[in-house]
């Protein structure tokens, strides 16, 4: 299976230091926080990644990542313009993936401590559709809320504010081949975005959605609080953050 990592967008929440490098290329212990979703594939069998970034810090992620061959991956590169949402820059990666395959993608914000080797073996044997990973957090508003019934997925609410279960959809996704052509029947949402939530939302309403809980603890590095909190928890792990 190929690997996407999602690594352009514009940081907001962690302006300043946003303006000056991009988010993914910010410490989180001893390494960039795109060094991990790196790391993530590769301990999973991973090996061929593109990953998706924005103009800003271009040059960066190429002298840290380069080739991939340092990390014993291949990394290929693919630019994103303008900043249209996590759907739209997966849509890039469609000649990456091809059509029939299936393939794992990483919100390069995403920190995690869960090897993603059993899903991947779970999601090979799943006839078509989609796998997400769910996560009980305190603040489920800040992310895509799964509306459960029966354990399924029937809903998934993008920031909510008032949310109908505590799990927030954790950005590590597992697709078919055809989400390429249902990110194309999407349209922008209100902020502007081509919603990922939107194109899951296809998925749960074919009862095409499958899930499994993350065991270990999962944070994004999108704020402050939660930079620091992913920071914590790697410099806790053996061999992660030091
Ligand atoms: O972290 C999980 C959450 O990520 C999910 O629960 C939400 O459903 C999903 O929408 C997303 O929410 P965020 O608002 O936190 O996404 P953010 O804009 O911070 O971007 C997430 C990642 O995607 C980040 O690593 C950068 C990348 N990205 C984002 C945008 C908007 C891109 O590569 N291009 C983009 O245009």
């Amino acid at each position: 299976m190929k690997g996407v990592i999602l690594a352009a967008g514009k940081g907001t929440r962690l302006l300043p230091m946003t303006a000056i490098i991009n988010k993914h290329l910010l410490p989180a212990g001893k390494f960039p926080v795109i060094y991990y979703a790196v790391r993530k594939l590769r301990d999973a069998g991973i090996l061929d990644i593109l990953i998706v970034i924005g103009k800003h810090s271009a040059g960066a992620f190429l002298d840290f990542l380069g080739s991939g061959n340092e990390f014993g991956v291949k990394i290929t590169y693919k630019v994103q313009e303008e900043s249209g949402g996590v759907a739209h820059a997966l849509a890039l990666a469609r000649d990456f993936v091809g059509k029939k395959e299936k393939f794992v993608v990483l919100l390069g914000d995403n920190l995690f401590e869960d090897s993603l080797a059993g899903y991947v073996e779970q999601f090979k044997k799943q006839k078509d559709g989609a796998m997400v990973l769910l996560k009980e957090v305190k603040d489920p508003w800040r992310f895509g809320v799964p509306i459960l019934v029966d354990s399924q997925i029937i809903w998934i609410e993008e920031k909510p504010t008032h949310p109908k279960s505590p799990y927030c959809v954790a950005g590590i996704y597992m697709y078919s081949g055809n989400v390429f052509d249902i990110i194309s029947g999407i349209n922008p949402s209100n902020r502007g975005e081509l919603e990922i939530t939107d194109v899951n939302n296809v998925y749960a309403a074919e009862g095409k959605l499958n899930f499994n809980l993350l065991n270990g603890w999962w944070t994004d590095a999108g704020t402050f609080d939660s930079l620091y909190e992913a920071v914590g928890r790697l410099l806790n792990s053996p061999g992660d953050g030091k």
